[in-house]
């Protein structure tokens, strides 16, 4: 049998179901933050995320799905979300007449590595990538976003990391401070991180392999290379995000996976029962110069992303239910072979007069018929026969109460948006 690549997995039954909510929950947010919900392409030049992901983060220089198509273009699947959004912004020049502008995506994303749970190599990422303003205001509004992402769906102990990275100028000192430190252990670092030491130092910290790694602890930390304007920045970010009664540490540690941040870098945390080291859910950061490196002009950008595998596992975890089940209001079958146009052409009526409709395809008899009303929960049931279509008079039954009605075929509609109505009014 064939079998669904490692590391993927289906969408279907309760996870769709909760899969499907997720997204309603997450959009009702968004219109609240008058963020615009933006689709981009799966896959995309390699060298959008070369560039904007950076060379030498584990992301592009290992787990990317690099591909070239019939016409030799060098193409990868999306590894995260940032990237894809910022060309779009460039190439559709929304930063025209729509700045400051919030926008947020919800797709597939690919990484080849390791699975194991929570941690697929197709994976879907919620994301918002907000655009225009160098206010640290922006950056608590988007932390404020992702935290209240997690309380509205009911996770518990919500709490952010943050650290900074600061401007160009702090970071090339805190670089030079780094390449000092590291010069007499690179015998010692990984061979990844001598690579890194020559291209980007700061991914150095950021190594799994040497996290543990003595010399780590002793390492110069960012907070002591801001220069002011940089540490204005940050205070500002850590009292807006106290206006807003969030929960944060500073956790200087945090340099982040990509290469594209600058100042405001952070994670978002919540109290998961067995969770451990897997309690972030959310990451992100400001990225100042990513759109004019990608080629556009010069806006700074805000965002974060969540991992949805991650999130419903900590929802399954707190035994928070978010499926949505949606059930028909109506079942029709016929009570013999030859009524089935008629059952077609009602079901079809009530589905554009707006009501959930299933109907029965294959004139089974009436108690498997009954049976599989209750099994899809259907509201009332409708059975036509030889009987009905003459008289145009329906039995429309409760299939919860067992009541049954009698019905006009012309009043139908209006019966049922009566007893519907007050029900979903409940
Ligand atoms: P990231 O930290 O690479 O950041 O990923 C964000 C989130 O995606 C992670 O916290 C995790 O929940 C989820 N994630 C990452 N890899 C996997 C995987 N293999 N399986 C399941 N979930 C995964 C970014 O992607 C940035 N684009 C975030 C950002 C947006 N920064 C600014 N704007």
């Amino acid at each position: 049998m064939l079998q669904k690549p490692k590391g993927t997995y289906d969408i279907y039954g309760d996870k769709a179901l909760t899969y499907l909510y997720f997204r309603k929950i997450a959009k009702a947010l968004m219109d609240k933050y008058n963020a615009k919900f933006i689709e981009t392409p799966i896959f995309e030049s390699s060298e959008l995320f070369h560039r904007g992901v950076g060379e030498t983060t584990d992301i592009v220089s290992k787990e990317t799905y690099d591909f070239k198509d019939r016409g030799d273009r060098n193409l990868t699947l999306r590894p995260e979300g940032t990237a894809g959004i910022v060309r779009c912004f460039i190439e559709n020049k929304l930063y025209v007449e729509n700045l400051p502008l919030k926008t947020w995506y919800l797709g597939p994303m690919f990484r080849y590595e390791r699975p194991q749970a929570g941690r697929y190599r197709e994976f879907y990422q919620f994301g918002v990538e907000a655009f225009g303003s160098n206010d640290p205001m922006m950056d608590a509004e988007i932390i404020g976003m992702a935290c209240n992402l997690f309380k509205i769906l009911g996770l518990k102990g919500v709490s952010v990391n943050i650290n900074t990275l600061g401007d160009k100028e702090s970071r090339e000192n805190y670089r030079k401070a780094l390449l000092d430190y590291f010069k007499p252990y690179l015998n010692d670092l990984c061979e990844d991180c001598q690579r890194r030491y020559e291209k980007n130092p700061l991914r150095i910290l950021d190594c799994k392999v040497d996290s543990s790694n003595e010399i780590m602890k002793d390492a110069p930390k960012i907070l002591d290379y801001l220069n002011e304007e940089s540490k204005k920045h940050f205070d500002k970010v850590k009292e807006y995000l106290d206006a807003m009664n969030i929960d944060y540490k500073v956790n200087p540690n945090i340099v982040r996976g990509l290469d594209y941040y600058t100042h405001t870098v952070f994670e978002v945390q919540a109290d998961i029962k067995g969770f451990g080291a897997q309690s972030t859910l959310a990451a992100g950061g400001r990225y100042d110069h990513l759109v004019e490196f990608i080629g556009g002009p010069s806006v700074p950008g805000v965002g974060f992303a969540l991992g949805l595998e991650r999130l419903f596992l900590a929802l399954d975890a707190e035994k928070i239910d978010i499926r949505e089940v949606v059930c028909p209001d109506v079942y029709i079958f016929s009570a013999g072979e030859n009524q089935k146009t008629n059952v077609l052409a009602l079901a079809n009526d009530l589905r554009m007069a707006g009501f959930n409709t299933e109907v029965d395809y294959d004139s089974k008899n009436f108690k498997s018929n009954f049976k599989r009303a209750d099994k899809v929960m259907a509201k009332y049931i409708i059975i036509i026969g030889e009987e009905e279509v003459n008289t145009k008079i329906l039995t429309v039954k409760n299939n919860e109460t067992k009541e049954e009605y009698k019905v006009e075929l012309d009043k139908l509609i209006e019966f049922l948006d009566e007893k519907i109505g007050d029900e979903d009014e409940d």
